[in-house]
């Protein structure tokens, strides 16, 4: 079955206020994370443009590359390194104003200015990240990270 996505808002707020119940509706009954993973991927990214969107999995001591959408990516990432590896270490969203700026950025695609990374959690544990860049300055804020927290409650709740 399709689920073709409806998005006619024009707010950030209101884009992710239509495309949460959507979600909803597309993992129903999927159980798979990785296949869950590539639909939010594919979902943000026609909804928002994001140069690049994506999950990391926590396999061991690193985050591996998982479902995304957008140029190719660094394929490892250590505990505590890079944006990615710091929200996990401190388990919690990091949002980057300008990565430039921040100590130890991971540069996948030197066109990426901008960043948030979201922990998606199981019984306190850190088992992926949801990593959004933006090839502009400043893109994201405090309304990104309430709504892409919701959406990576989405899968955990499997
Ligand atoms: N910039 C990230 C690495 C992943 S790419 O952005 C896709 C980081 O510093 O963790």
């Amino acid at each position: 079955m399709s689920h073709p996505l409806h998005i006619s808002a024009t707010s950030k707020e209101e884009k992710y206020l239509f495309l949460l119940p959507q979600l909803k509706g597309l993992l129903e009954g999927e159980t798979d994370t990785i296949a869950n993973m590539a639909n939010i991927s594919a979902a943000l990214k026609i909804t928002f443009g994001f140069f690049w969107v994506g999950f990391y999995i926590v396999k061991r001591e690193e985050l591996v590359l998982g479902p995304f959408q957008g140029t190719i990516a660094c394929t490892r990432i250590k505990y505590g390194k890079g944006v990615c590896g710091t929200a996990w270490k401190e388990k919690r969203t990091v949002i980057v104003e300008d990565v430039n700026q921040f100590p130890g950025h991971i540069a996948c695609d030197a066109a990426s200015q901008s960043e948030i990374v979201i922990p998606m959690f199981s019984h306190d544990e850190v088992i992926a990240v949801l990593d959004i860049d933006s090839d502009h300055l400043n893109h994201f804020d405090e309304t990104d990270a309430r709504y892409l927290q919701q959406i990576v409650k989405l899968l955990e709740r499997e």
